[in-house]
């Protein structure tokens, strides 16, 4: 078949082309037919245009576009020409084009979904005919968008000093964070590879080995539960940095947010972005990615109600907790009881056994726990939670993390409730000094919480040996919205100190040595101080395009059960395949 050679997008005829004799090649949208005259909507990934077909001109062209329906691919011919009713929402709307010949590549049966921005189709049908879904204009901007990004972030770079250089993805299991993929070795029997969780270690060799500044746009894997901003399989831009402390890095980083906000969105943003402790975005936002496109700060009333007779205040400070409250500006009268029936519900799956509400309105105080205060203490904890009239208080009492992690959830979800979460308003912010450690309640012990290779901060180090968990880290995250958008440290450098780290995390010599030893053994032939950081790129597409999960900034991406539902993986292998490998299924 022969192909007819286009001369113009789908998207790109204007007033100015009237006259011209043009070929376009695209699906069809959608066909009318009028009697004489068919009106048919050719689509390709940069828009659409209208073409008529007329009896009198071409039979035999009539005919075969009287045959065309949804989906069909097509070569047309024809003529630009002006439009009797324009249509000022489409931007071909003032042209159309009169046919003169049609050409079908390919028919097409009636599809699944329809190819549409806002269908509404179900996800795991669109995942299924994701070459359908992907046909949208917006799925196409989407991964226009994010190759341009690609190559802007390769750019900067590029000019800042860095060389992209690729790192192993069949690398040693070394789990620490999330579960490792596996990936048996034939050649190795009842040996195992794992795809790397991050280029971590390698990007760490690589400043070992002199490559001084590396960056990548990798691929990542960990087998976790997923989420809408994680997915198992995910990409980093990924960056390290020698000679450097925790200011270069986030230097660099500023720089490169400014150029990606103003290049792909016109935006010019304020640098240097405000930075925060871990501290205090726990002790003011309830979260160590906070959101700071509004208020609702949370306020300690933990010393206002400390001698109060209101048992379940006093036993959780008792116990070592505390008492926090947020005020929802507005919100008294919006939140009726049933709303704040499904707030209260829906802060216990972050362990709170209960929530405390109170509405100020017209100089009273009215709340769930009238009967246990006066009018006067009522004023006096609304007060401190920052609320005046009309604003809505919601209180937790519990040890101090069911206390953030509620508050936290509140804070954001009251302010997405009120429409206060604009998509355009864009707030970034660096969270610093992070804990070194963190406990792990499920596995009763301490891990790192960035990673084991992340350094102290130096007036900290000396905690290491007598008390790690006190330590702070010279780790970084930058956040947006809301979202963690990357995360990065300074490393340890120094064999010692690793040494030292590792057995803060309660690891025995053997294991260091089998798990770690090869990046130990390279702190001993003489290495930089070196940090870095890793950005979520899947994240950063999702956030800078408006979208409210990275898998519509993502190609093929995994389902829920971590599927691909195009092509059904994981499958089965056959016997042969797990012979070779020496794997019995249980
Ligand atoms: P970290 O584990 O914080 O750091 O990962 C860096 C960034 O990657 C993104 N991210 C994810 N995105 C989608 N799906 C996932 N499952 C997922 N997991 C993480 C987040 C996160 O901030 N090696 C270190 C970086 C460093 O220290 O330089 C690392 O991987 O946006």
């Amino acid at each position: 078949m022969s192909v007819y050679k286009r001369t113009h997008m789908c998207g790109q005829l204007r007033k100015e082309n009237i006259g011209e004799q043009v070929v376009l090649n695209g699906w069809v949208q959608k066909r009318r037919n009028l009697g004489g005259l068919i009106f048919c909507d050719i689509r390709d990934k940069t828009g659409i245009t209208q073409v008529v077909f007329n009896d009198k001109i071409e039979k035999a062209v009539f005919d075969k576009a009287d045959a065309l329906r949804s989906e069909y691919v097509v070569g047309i011919k024809g003529t630009v020409a002006e439009r009797e009713s324009k249509n000022s929402s489409m931007d071909t709307g003032d042209i159309e084009i009169i046919a003169e010949d049609i050409t079908v590549y390919s028919k097409a049966d009636t599809p699944p979904i329809y190819i549409k921005d806002d269908d509404n189709a179900d996800d795991n049908l669109r995942l299924k005919y994701r070459y359908l879904d992907l046909r949208k204009k917006k799925m196409q901007d989407n991964l226009t968008f994010r190759h341009r990004l690609a190559k802007l972030t390769r750019d900067y770079f590029s000019e800042e000093g860095f060389t992209e250089v690729e790192t192993p993805m069949l690398v040693k299991s070394t789990p620490e964070g999330a579960r490792d993929y596996l990936v048996p070795s034939r050649v190795n029997p009842g040996k195992f590879y794992a795809l790397p969780q991050s280029p971590q270690m390698f990007k760490q060799l690589l400043m070992a080995g002199g490559t001084d500044r590396y960056v990548q746009i990798v691929k990542c894997f960990r087998d976790e539960d997923l989420r809408a901003d994680r997915q198992p399989e995910f990409t980093q831009i990924d960056l390290e940095m020698s000679f450097v402390d925790r200011d270069d890095v986030m230097e660099v980083q500023e720089g490169y947010l400014k150029r990606v906000f103003k290049e792909m969105k016109g935006i010019d943003i304020q640098t240097p972005f405000p930075r925060i402790s871990y501290e205090e975005a726990m002790e003011r936002f309830g979260s160590d990615k906070p959101d700071i496109r509004f208020g609702f700060e949370l306020k300690n009333i933990t010393e206002l109600v400390r001698g109060c007779g209101f048992k379940v205040f006093t036993d959780a400070i008792e116990a070592g907790g505390s008492v926090r409250g947020i005020a929802v500006t507005g919100g008294a009268e919006r939140y009726t009881r049933k709303k704040i029936d499904k707030l209260t519900e829906a802060v216990k799956s972050y362990g709170a056994r209960g929530m405390v509400w109170m509405k100020v309105a017209g100089g009273e105080v009215s709340s769930s726990v009238n009967k246990f205060f006066s009018q006067e203490e009522l004023k006096a904890m609304a007060e401190a939670c920052g609320a005046s009239d009309g604003d809505l208080v919601l209180i937790i009492s519990d040890r101090d993390k069911v206390v953030f992690d509620s508050l936290g959830f509140l804070r954001r979800h009251t302010a997405e409730e009120m429409g206060l979460l604009r998509d355009d308003d864009y707030r970034l912010l660096w969270v610093v000094d992070f804990p070194l450690f963190e406990y792990n309640e499920e596995e009763g012990r301490y891990q790192a919480m960035h990673h084991p290779f992340t350094a102290p901060k130096a007036e900290d180090a000396h905690l290491l040996k007598t008390e790690p968990a006190a330590a702070r880290a010279d780790a970084y995250d930058i956040v947006l919205n809301g979202v963690e958008l990357g995360g990065g440290s300074i490393r340890i450098h120094d064999k010692d100190m690793q040494e030292d780290m590792f057995r803060a995390l309660n690891m025995s010599q053997e294991e260091i040595d089998e798990k770690f030893g090869f990046l130990v053994e390279a702190f001993r032939y003489g290495t930089p101080p070196h940090g870095g950081l890793a950005y979520g790129m899947d994240r950063l597409v999702m956030l800078l395009t408006g979208e409210k999960s990275i898998r519509e900034v993502i190609a093929f991406p995994k389902n829920q059960a971590a599927q691909c539902m195009v092509s059904e993986a994981p499958g089965p292998v056959s016997e042969k395949q797990l012979e070779e490998l020496g794997i019995k299924i249980k």
